[in-house]
């Protein structure tokens, strides 16, 4: 997801570095735009240490001796790439161009040759923001579908007091997340997923591995991200790059997985256990290579088992399992929800052909104490944001039963 960040010329421009971080923190990346008034109050390498990305600061390139076509036609480019286009602080300037169509720089053409949608978050003096002028512009921009972040009241810059205080972050961050149709229902909470199969060493090159690929609890990790939560990654090795704006922790072992697990447990309040855990580790690893001899046993024994533990000592998390099973499914699934003290466990049957283990899909049959729903075969995106979706109607009933207490 990309979002184009205008930034036009007020006080309140130095907000603006801040939003850049929270919506990163929600895995979008900020193509951010200056206007020539905005780079008065703050400098353009702020936002490109920030964003990381060149900070777009006129219609034709550097100077009107060197023009240039390619920066010329970037709008177009720009317009054509972005998923939102979001303007904080819009100054009454900015507002009153947008309504009027005019396009004489780089925000008001963009604004005009995009079609992604607009989220515009006003800030001026009090007198400004309540002027007709302004409000007419703000109602014409309103019928035209931009979503308008009203204007918090306060100690204004110019020393008044009234509306015209650039809204808080988080509001324009909500905004923008709706209007990138991300519900942002899991805002506040923080989401510890594990993902990927542990390795279990039998000598310095060897180790016990399993099929698991990563792929259902990056996706689980990255969907909840865009929803709002702040995640937590635990991840087994895979082949997969760690999804942006999670907290990344890299193990190899299910020891060093549990490890990773109680030492972040306390700061989740759900807990979304996708891993492979390998159940059983090697007694004794070899400090060399075993040569290629005769027979050879390997003992073995069980190793703990993470979920179980985190279901003993979940107060009030929610807790989610998976179950890989490939006999009697259900049933066995229905066991281990009861007797690891789980919200929700989401079954996997390992032995259906082209879905589960190391595929790009998944079909899933969600069990809760009190019911089960069938998740046909589709993307594993789509079965995170299913799981999600059973997660926060786990929340909202919670919430019912308190409410009636
Ligand atoms: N799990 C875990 N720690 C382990 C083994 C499994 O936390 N040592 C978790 C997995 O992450 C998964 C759930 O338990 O969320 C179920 O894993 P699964 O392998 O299906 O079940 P087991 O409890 O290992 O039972 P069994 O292998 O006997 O079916």
């Amino acid at each position: 997801m990309k979002v184009a960040l205008g930034v036009s010329g007020g006080i309140a421009a130095y907000k603006a570095a801040e939003l850049v971080r929270l919506l990163q923190d929600r895995g979008i990346r900020v193509q951010v735009i200056m206007t020539r008034a905005a780079q008065e109050f703050v400098r353009p390498l702020t936002f490109a240490a920030l964003s990381g990305e060149k900070v777009i600061t006129d219609l034709f390139g550097a100077g009107a001796e060197q023009p240039n076509i390619d920066s010329a036609v970037e709008h177009i480019a720009v317009a054509q790439a972005i998923d939102a286009l979001v303007v904080a602080p819009a100054t009454a300037d900015v507002i009153a161009k947008f309504a009027h169509g005019e396009a004489n720089d780089f925000l008001t053409t963009l604004f005009l040759a995009t079609t992604a949608p607009v989220v515009v978050a006003p800030a001026m003096n009090v007198n400004m923001w309540e002027h007709a002028a302004t409000q007419a512009n703000i109602d014409t921009l309103k019928k035209r579908g931009v979503k308008i972040v009203s204007p918090d009241s306060g100690y204004l810059a110019c020393g008044m007091i009234g509306a015209g205080r650039l809204a808080a972050n988080d509001k324009i961050v909500e905004a923008v997340l709706s209007a990138l149709g991300a519900v942002p229902d899991l805002v506040g909470e923080t989401i510890l997923v594990t993902a990927g199969g542990t390795r279990e060493p039998i000598d310095p090159v060897r180790f016990i591995g399993n099929r698991s690929s990563g792929k259902m609890g990056y996706a689980l990790a990255e969907a909840a991200v865009r929803r709002g939560a702040k995640v937590i990654l635990i991840s087994g090795p895979t082949a997969l790059k760690p999804p942006a704006s999670t907290e990344f922790i890299s193990v190899q072992t299910a020891e060093e997985m549990r490890n990773a697990v109680m030492a972040h447990l306390d700061r989740a309040t759900i807990v979304i256990k996708a891993a492979a855990v390998a159940d059983f580790t090697v007694s004794k690893v070899a400090d060399q290579k075993i040569k290629r001899k005769g027979p050879m046993t390997l003992e073995l024994q069980p190793t703990a088992d993470i979920l179980a533990e985190v279901g003993a000592k979940k107060g009030s998390r929610i807790v989610v399992g998976f179950a890989a099973e490939t006999w009697n499914t259900l049933e066995n699934a229905r066991k281990k929800l009861v007797s690891k003290s789980l919200d929700a466990i989401v079954l996997n049957d390992v032995s259906r052909a082209g879905i589960g283990f190391d595929s790009e899909r998944n079909a899933v049959t969600i069990l809760t104490p009190g019911g089960a729903e069938d998740v046909p075969e589709m993307s594993k995106w789509e079965v995170a944001h299913r799981v999600l979706d059973a997660v926060v109607k786990i929340k909202a009933e919670r919430a019912q039963q308190a409410s009636r207490r």
